[in-house]
């Protein structure tokens, strides 16, 4: 039998108006793996996961989710299917409460392991805080709702945009915790991230963009025995060495 990834997309090409955003994407992703979409401001990492949650629609190629074309479907019957998503800037509705906010993404749920009781087995402070209005929490308690919004929806593969984006350190580990554990449970992950230093911690595949293109590919090995293959394509600011703070 032939091997065939829970996601797999292939030559995808996006434009907006005159400019042609990507250029040939391909990438896939089997059970539990996690792999970090790596690249400079404005090389089409947002694009990339956005076309695979449904908009844009491409211009060019596939995108196979459990071996179904799924191009061209709207995000909400993508995300029907098993895709979750959790947007850059950890958006939540601020005005709603916490309970709320949790109530409103498990509408039309798929069925599945994860519901409010077990979010808030893994995230205590969510039930002690069910009344708090999202806006009133910390970014990274916003983070780890937006996490658990799309948790709820009980998804085979979590798209997260740059979720170490604008917190502690700490509160990064713990996101680092919250992706390995989905992980261990067979949910995969796909995260684009600009911290490298935390994406070489917990990612376990790796894709650098550049200008609408794939440019490198390697696993954690590969990538912390030569980062001199990748390094011009990402910022200068956010090459530390794993291990070091970001
Ligand atoms: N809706 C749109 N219409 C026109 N151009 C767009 C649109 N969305 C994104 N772009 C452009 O596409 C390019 C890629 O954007 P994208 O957001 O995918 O980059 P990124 O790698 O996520 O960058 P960042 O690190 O800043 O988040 C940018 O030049 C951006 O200006
Ligand atoms: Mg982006």
């Amino acid at each position: 039998m032939s091997h065939r990834p829970l996601l797999e997309v292939e030559h995808l090409h996006v434009r907006f108006g005159a400019s042609h955003i990507l250029q040939g994407v391909s990438l896939s992703l089997d059970e539990g793996d996690i792999t970090v979409l790596l690249g400079r401001n404005g090389v089409g990492k947002t694009t990339t996961l956005q076309t695979i949650l449904g908009m844009p629609v491409p211009s060019g190629g596939t995108i196979h989710f459990r071996g179904e074309p799924i191009a061209g479907l709207a995000t909400h019957a993508i995300v029907r299917r098993g895709i979750g998503w959790v947007p850059q800037g950890h958006r939540i509705f601020p005005t709603l409460t916490v309970a709320e906010n949790l109530a409103l993404a498990s509408r039309k749920a798929r069925p599945g392991q994860w519901d409010i009781d077990r979010i808030f087995e893994i995230f205590p402070w969510m039930a002690e805080r069910r009344r708090a209005s999202g806006g009133y929490l910390s970014g990274g308690e916003q983070q780890m709702l937006a996490v658990a919004r799309a948790l709820i929806q009980n998804p085979d593969l979590i798209c997260m945009d740059e979720p170490s984006e604008g917190l502690s350190p700490k509160i990064v580990e713990e996101v680092g915790r919250v992706v390995e554990l989905l992980s261990a449970q067979g949910c995969s992950v796909l995260m684009v991230e600009q911290n490298l230093g935390f994406a070489l911690r917990v990612g376990r595949n790796f894709l650098v963009m550049n200008k609408g293109r794939i440019v490198h590919r390697g696993d954690r090995a590969q990538m912390l025995a030569d980062p001199q293959a990748y390094r011009q394509h990402l910022s200068v600011t956010n090459v530390s060495k794993p291990g070091e703070p970001a």
